[in-house]
């Protein structure tokens, strides 16, 4: 079976996206499995850049068909913060919970009806022939304080559209069904069964 490589370092992301590519007959193989020496720099400025570095520095590394995810959170009221600086929000080698309190922080006093944000993810498939891209968004509002223990990263304080539950409330089958790296996913599992059917760049 051909293989994936994925190319992350984060587990909650690894887990998310072996989740999603269950039924997809390639082995899936984290980047640490294979050259953990490898780094994954992210100092573009868009979701895009960044997938696309980390895709192509694995593709380059293993020659194997490779996939990134670069994503965040933005928050309207602070046009678009943190944004591509979602993991290291309060600084480098921080804490989610440091990202959060900062960010609550920020947003304290802000009326419910300006809270508005959104997830976005993208995720980048490099491979031979090919540099492909599918994206994803989950609209939704920030709350008042941080709730619920499940997921990672900034998912006690978002509450997505049509819930009053956070994302860390949700369980991870509810979260991965709204997600915005689950909807990145759903286009970019068109894009790979395509690739493995016509064999292209695989
Ligand atoms: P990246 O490795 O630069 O893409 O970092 C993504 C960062 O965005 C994570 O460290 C989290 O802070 C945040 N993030 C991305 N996706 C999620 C999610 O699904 N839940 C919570 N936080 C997320």
């Amino acid at each position: 079976m051909k293989r994936l490589i994925l190319a992350s370092r984060n587990r909650h992301k690894l887990n998310e996206l072996r989740t999603f590519l269950r039924n997809i007959p390639l082995e899936v193989v984290a980047i640490d499995e294979v050259a953990p020496e490898l780094a994954l720099i992210e100092d573009g400025e868009t979701f895009r850049e960044n997938a696309l570095r980390k895709a192509r520095a694995v593709f380059k590394r293993t020659g194997e068909l490779s996939l990134a995810d670069d994503s965040g959170l933005e928050v309207f009221y602070l046009n678009g913060r943190p944004g591509v600086s979602s993991a290291r929000y309060a600084g480098v080698g921080t804490t989610d919970e440091n990202n959060n309190q900062k960010l609550l922080a920020e947003m304290q006093g802000v009326a419910p009806r300006r809270r508005g944000a959104q997830f976005h993810a993208v995720l980048a498939l490099v491979g031979k022939n090919t540099e492909e891209f599918a994206e994803g968004i989950c609209l939704g509002v920030l709350g008042e304080e941080p709730r619920g223990t499940n997921g990672f990263g900034y998912d006690p304080i978002f509450i997505p559209d049509g819930f009053t539950r956070t994302y860390a409330e949700l369980s991870a089958e509810e979260k991965n069904q709204i997600s915005h790296r689950s909807k990145a996913f759903a286009k970019m599992r068109e894009i790979l069964l395509r690739h493995l059917s016509s064999d292209v760049g695989v």
